[in-house]
């Protein structure tokens, strides 16, 4: 990796000549009664944004940047893969922000090297966003790290160990820099979790000792895949599905359950040491996808408490989307029934009824999707140090992890998988529209799939 350590800064210094113009000018007028120049109708203090990965999360995140109150913000570069998503998303956010965007023709880029025609309409201060499936996001941060760019990306950052390590090692970087960095897991802005997290850290429910948390679903998105049609390329297919693909996703597992990890990760302030598991796939019929339908892992804490986790997608079977706690004196709702509204509450002892209820989150709860943007954008208008890197590769892991054991069958501590040398797509930053995929479909159009027990130390084999 060759990227220069100078700082940035040209154009921070928009900002930051408006932060310390107004401070100054504020100082001078009570000393000195001077007159003030009228500074603020000169400087842009707009923050200039570039969409990679246009799909939906893509769009609904620039929706929420442009939607934040009292920042001006500007959506002024797109890239994609596919032009008929890039196209949408222009659609959809012009008749939404008709007024944020500038996003002429030739700031609409195609192709596998497009993020780094978008980074380069961006100056200094301004933000790459990237809502592509998290196999290029190593790709993505380590160019825009180099031009000296913000960053948001989305959830998960990393799906195996070697692009763990070099996302944590590009985050030294981004942080010599002064890089602002938000990532994706928009439950840790929710101001009732929050507010729950205070109450736990103030010891309201005693020593968490057991956490557990469920997203038991019927299959959606990508998950699972029947046969690749001919015409449509191996790549792009595995990209258009990419949550069949532990390469591009890191599965069903990384992809849907790193939110509810990552609570109960937050909630009990520290990161399993090892998880052991077991998952399997029941009538999968003529899907051909990578993905277990179901899992169940123990994951362990270093001070020996557990946290369970059950993961499902399958149709007809119950659902549920929440996680828990428990302590030594009560227990806690972190959510309750998805993202939004948490409903998050406390209880006494190991109940559950009305009258075991001593908090509850006051309804309505705001949008966390919206609150991580304004929170990001506060700290951009205020030169604060911002950079959720670290615990979202670290999210990232864990679930790798839970994933892993149950791939595998095998217990899987957290210095394993972060040095387990399986990189599943090598080279991403190759990768050309008419190249290979990291993985190829056998004769009967079916990919190498987890064998819990046979293949010990890697969750599939390459050649099938
Ligand atoms: N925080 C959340 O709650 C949340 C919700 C949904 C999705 N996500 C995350 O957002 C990401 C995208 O998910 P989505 O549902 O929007 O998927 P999507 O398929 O709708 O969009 C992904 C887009 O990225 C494009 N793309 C793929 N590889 C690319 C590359 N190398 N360069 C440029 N563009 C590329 C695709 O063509 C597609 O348009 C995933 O990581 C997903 O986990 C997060």
């Amino acid at each position: 990796m060759n990227i220069p350590a100078s700082s940035p800064s040209s154009s921070s210094s928009r900002r930051d000549f408006l932060k310390t113009t107004t401070k100054t000018a504020a100082g001078l007028s009570v000393l000195s009664g001077i007159t003030l120049p009228h500074v603020h109708a000169a400087v842009d203090d707009t923050v200039r944004m570039a969409l990679i990965g246009c799909g939906g999360r893509g769009g609904g995140a620039a929706s929420n940047a442009l939607s934040v109150n009292g920042a001006p913000t500007r959506l002024v570069a797109m890239a994609d893969v596919q032009p008929n998503r890039l196209n949408a998303a222009h659609d959809a956010l012009s008749k939404k922000h008709p007024d944020k965007m500038s996003v002429s023709e030739d700031a609409k880029f195609i192709g596998f090297d497009a993020y780094k025609k978008a980074v380069d309409v961006l100056k200094p201060g301004d933000i790459a966003m990237f809502a592509t499936p998290p196999a290029f996001r190593w790709v993505h941060y380590q160019y825009a790290i180099e031009r000296g760019i913000n960053i948001f990306m989305e959830k998960p950052l990393s799906v195996d160990g070697p692009t763990s390590k070099r996302m944590l090692e590009l985050n030294e970087l981004a942080k010599k820099k002064g890089l602002k960095v938000a990532v994706g897991l928009m439950c840790r802005h929710c101001k009732v979790r929050k507010d729950l997290y205070n109450r736990v850290q103030d010891g309201e429910i005693g020593d968490i000792v057991l956490a557990r948390a469920y997203r038991m679903q019927a299959p959606v998105a990508s998950c699972f895949s029947k046969r690749r049609p001919p015409e449509t390329p191996e790549l792009i297919w595995q990209i258009q599905r990419f949550h069949s693909f532990l390469w591009a996703s890191g599965g069903a597992y990384s992809d849907f359950f790193i939110h509810n990890i990552d609570e109960a990760c937050w909630m009990k302030n520290d990161w399993p040491v090892e998880a052991q598991a077991s998952g399997g796939r029941t009538d999968r019929g003529e899907f051909v996808d990578q993905n277990f339908d179901h899992y169940s892992v123990e994951y362990t804490w270093k001070d020996g408490s557990k946290f369970f986790f059950e993961g499902r997608n399958i149709t007809g079977c119950r659902n549920e989307f929440s996680t828990h706690i428990h302590g030594t004196k009560g227990n806690a709702i972190v959510s309750n029934a998805g993202h939004l509204p948490a409903r998050s509450a406390i209880f006494k002892g190991l109940g559950r009824k009305v009258e075991d209820r001593v908090w509850s989150a006051p309804q309505p709860e705001p949008n966390p999707y919206q609150l991580e943007w304004d929170d990001f954008l506060a700290a951009i208008r205020n030169n604060e140090d911002y950079n959720e890197m670290e615990r979202g590769v670290k999210a990232s892991l864990v679930t790798c992890m839970g994933r892993m054991a149950a791939h595998t069958g095998q217990i899987i501590t957290y210095d394993q998988m972060l040095n387990c040398p399986h990189e599943f797509a090598p080279g991403a930053d190759k990768f050309t529209l008419d190249g290979p995929a990291p993985i190829r479909e056998n004769a009967e159009g079916r990919y190498p799939v987890p064998i819990p027990g046979k293949l010990r130390d890697r969750e599939y084999a390459d050649a099938v």
